[in-house]
């Protein structure tokens, strides 16, 4: 099994940490077109194997493609970060072009790669990587709704005082700050309602912080996260390379599922070693369907930024 990972900046980096201490792979490759540093952080994570003990081989590559060959799955990270204040939304000229020319260059060398996209607008750029490839659907994932689902729980788990590994709670819709959609009417402690246990007030900020998440650790570390970010992105790629089938939301196109067509947005997707299983039909009532299509239609006019560039 070969996994690589495009862009050795905080979030990649950290991403491809993960994965080799999971010993997801044989091989792992870092990408990144600053000169060295991709080479030097793959030296300096090879040089942590026996003291974690895994065996996975990490190459670093300044921008060379042809070590990527033979790729089964491929994160792309590559791009711009949020500074403080600025929406992910705005990092769509720079990044668009970034996004397509690293998928070209990734399917130059391994036809049959799976995609995991994280660069940021997330859906949008999911959105391009898919039409500007042309692969199939269930090659082509965003990672954003696991993140932002992890957030949910972090967030009731400390409103609760309970540990966020016994929570159940979804984030589906757009990875923006506005756009995502905290699904706190399924959110479970133990099965039982989270609903039973906070009162309205208190849920309702716990779903704004989720929706601010990631914007309030870039205002705290002057850039975007990438601890939680890179952890989701292994996990996602696990789930992938293990066939794991597990049900994560990810960012992938729709064909009328939720009410919508011809777009990337976060929904429940069962994930496998064909990438996208099959999409779960939560079954949101009216005003959660409601939210749902405002979320798509914001990353849709996000989407249509892409036609100017
Ligand atoms: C975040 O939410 C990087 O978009 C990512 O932190």
């Amino acid at each position: 099994m070969k996994i690589t990972v495009v862009g050795a900046g905080a979030v990649g980096a950290t991403c491809a940490d993960n994965i080799a201490r999971k010993e997801l792979c044989d091989t792992l490759v870092l990408l990144d077109i600053k000169e060295g540093v991709a080479e030097g952080k793959a030296m300096d994570m090879m040089q942590t194997a026996t003291l974690l003990g895994f065996d996975t081989n990490i190459i670093g590559s300044t921008n060379d493609y042809s070590k990527t060959a033979g790729t089964d799955v491929a994160v792309i990270t590559s791009g711009i970060p949020r500074k403080p204040g600025m929406t992910r939304e705005e990092l769509i000229g720079i990044n668009a072009g970034i996004v397509k020319s690293v998928t070209e260059n990734l399917l130059k060398h391994s036809p049959d790669v799976i995609i995991v996209v994280i660069s940021n607008p997330m859906d949008t750029m999911t959105y391009l990587a898919l039409k500007s490839s042309g692969l199939p659907k269930s090659r082509i994932i965003g990672m954003g709704g696991i993140l932002d689902s992890s957030r949910f729980k972090y967030f009731l788990s400390t409103a609760m005082g309970v540990t966020a590994t016994d929570l159940q709670a979804v984030v589906v819709g757009g990875h923006g700050d506005t756009t995502m959609i905290p699904l706190a009417r399924l959110a479970t402690y133990q099965g039982t309602s989270v609903a039973n246990y906070l009162d309205a007030d208190t849920l309702k900020k716990v779903v704004a912080d989720t929706m601010v998440g990631g914007a309030t650790l870039t205002g705290l570390l002057g850039t975007s996260a990438w601890y939680a970010p890179g952890a989701a992105g292994a996990a996602l790629v696990e789930s992938i390379v293990r066939d794991e089938q597990k049900l994560f939301t990810c960012c992938v196109y729709l064909e009328g599922e939720y009410g919508q067509s011809d777009i990337c947005i976060g929904v429940p997707v069962v994930i496998g070693r064909n990438g996208v299983e099959k999409i779960i039909d939560y079954k949101l009532n009216e005003e959660e369907q409601a939210a749902f299509n405002k979320s798509a239609e914001a990353v849709r006019s996000m989407n249509s930024a892409l036609d100017n560039l």
